[in-house]
């Protein structure tokens, strides 16, 4: 279900370490087993170290042995709800494919996406036996 997604996601945005941006994001995958994997964005003095609430969460389920994904939420507390950035697409698409996006806010506005709608024409492994 994705209310409880949501809520694994909105708890883990808390703990966001976003001293410079102020932008707290919180995300949750959900793998087909139904164990959820939560990331929150993790910001560095450098900047461009920064890792995103989605990419924390799936690399973190990855490392706990998940392969096969359900959906993931995103968010963040903003009126337009935020989508993943241009990375993070593709690091989705790498590891869950055309996988429903559920964005939301603190005000319980929801909407649900499939990745392929927001990254058409993905670069993905496929293409690398082609020379
Ligand atoms: N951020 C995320 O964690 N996920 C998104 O989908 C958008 C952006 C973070 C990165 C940075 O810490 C802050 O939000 C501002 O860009």
């Amino acid at each position: 279900m994705s209310h409880a997604l949501i809520s694994a996601a909105l708890k883990t945005r808390e703990n966001a370490h976003a001293p410079f941006s102020r932008f707290k994001v919180g995300a949750a995958v959900e793998d087909v087993d139904g164990r959820i994997f939560t990331g929150c964005n993790v910001e560095n003095a450098t900047y461009g170290l920064t890792v995103c609430a989605e990419r924390i969460a799936v690399f973190k389920a990855i490392s706990e042995g998940a392969r096969k994904f359900r959906r993931v939420a995103v968010i963040a507390d903003t009126d337009v709800l935020t989508p993943p950035c241009g990375a993070c697409r593709q690091i989705l698409w790498e590891f869950c494919g055309d996988i429903e996006i559920v964005l939301g806010n603190l005000n319980g506005k929801t909407e649900k996406v499939q990745l392929a709608q927001l990254f058409p024409r993905a670069f993905d492994s496929s293409f690398l036996g082609h020379q």
